[in-house]
């Protein structure tokens, strides 16, 4: 049997009456400030409630904190696969106290928490996606959650966590641009991936199993869909996607969401699954690699450290500056130890390269690798 078939699919809603936009940290929520009507966005609230129950599914309520308008989005607040779950630590401080509501109902209800170590940032389910049928959860990074989550990820839930970068600023969480489907075929929409991201995605799903969303779809958030059993509820799926759900046996459901688009979100982002399986054969697996770079030279005036940063980055990798010696004077040479972590050994020699490259250009400039 089908490890899907045998629980009652459970999610944790909050209640939407504080629900408003009244920050911008996403580009959908720019322009959208005090435009959300709150009658209206309980009414869409309600109905995606209504919804998730006719497809079977059983919603959990949690009051909402009248200082946290983006606590609707329960999707946030935790990674779970099994009883484990991974608390959030939020990119930006106007989220950050959601995070102590989530890890006291999810205490509460018989999860063991797992805590992120100081200076890591994760969004829970908006960056970390169960595949429905291989042991592993999708993850990714680049807009708000850290790279070197994803090891804390792995260790905490001891699972496989598949890294993906994230390129497109509309596209800031995983969970607006890929959806891991009951059956196993994954909803995506390429232009939001680096290449090697989407390597990492065709080399774990088929063809047969892939199902690229178009541009049209993608804004619309469609890929932001709760699936509950073999119900698909989305806020709208153009024909030609909704014949591909249909064609692999779903129900399509549609339900208006407008209110929570103004703020970046649909219907994925407002549940926070509880009854997420953990599958046989998930092991605590990871792909991130590192290593360290010792720097010297002229590293203040010709800019040359933020470039070495900014290449780094630029490769989808990430750093932290274990040591820095400034030089004092003109003629002093400054010295610096940074630790890159990167999603895999290609990216890491990719960057490393780059590192090179900058440092041939100048005679100054000394970079050595490892140690
Ligand atoms: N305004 C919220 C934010 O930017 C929207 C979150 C949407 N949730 C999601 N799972 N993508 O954080």
């Amino acid at each position: 049997m089908n490890a899907m078939d045998s629980v009652t699919p459970r999610f944790l809603m909050c209640d939407p009456a504080y629900f408003t936009v009244e920050y911008a940290i996403n580009p959908w929520m720019k322009g959208n400030l005090g435009k959300t009507d709150a009658s209206l966005a309980r009414d869409q609230w309600a109905a995606l409630r209504r919804h998730i129950e006719e497809a079977g599914g059983i919603v959990e309520v949690e009051p909402a904190d009248p200082e946290l308008p983006d606590m609707v989005f329960t999707a946030n607040v935790a990674a779970i696969v099994g009883r484990d779950a991974l608390i959030s630590h939020f990119t930006y401080p106007q989220r950050r106290r959601e995070a102590d509501h989530a890890r006291q109902w999810l205490a509460g209800n018989g999860f063991t928490i797992h805590e992120l170590p100081a200076g890591l940032d994760l969004e829970g389910t908006g960056d970390v996606l169960r595949d429905f049928q291989r042991p592993l959860v999708w993850a990714g990074y680049g807009y708000r959650s850290s790279l070197e989550s994803h090891r804390v990820l792995a260790e905490a839930l001891d699972y496989e966590v598949v890294t993906l970068r994230l390129v497109h600023p509309k596209f800031y969480h995983l969970d607006v641009c890929l959806a891991p489907l009951p059956d196993g075929s994954v909803m995506y929409y390429p232009p939001a991936f680096d290449d090697a991201s989407l390597a990492a995605i065709t080399s774990r799903v088929p063809e047969s199993q892939r199902i690229a969303v178009s541009e049209e779809d993608a804004v619309n958030l469609a890929c932001n869909a709760v699936s509950c059993g073999n119900t698909i509820i989305l806020y709208r799926a153009t024909p030609p996607l909704r014949s591909a759900l249909e064609a692999r046996g779903f129900r399509v459901v549609e339900v208006d969401l407008s209110q929570f688009l103004l703020s970046g979100g649909s219907a994925r982002c407002m549940v926070l699954p509880l009854t997420e399986p953990r599958l046989p054969g998930g092991r605590a697996i990871h792909h991130l690699v590192e290593t360290t770079l010792h720097v010297d030279g002229h590293l203040l005036d010709f800019g040359v450290l933020a470039r070495i940063l900014d290449l780094v980055v630029e490769q989808g990798c990430s750093f932290e500056v274990q040591h820095f010696e400034p030089g004092r004077r003109r003629e002093d040479m400054s010295r610096a130890r940074l630790r890159l972590i990167a999603p895999s050994t290609e990216a890491l020699q990719e960057a490393t390269s780059r590192v090179d490259e900058l440092a041939a250009q100048f005679a100054h400039l000394t970079v050595a690798v490892g140690g």
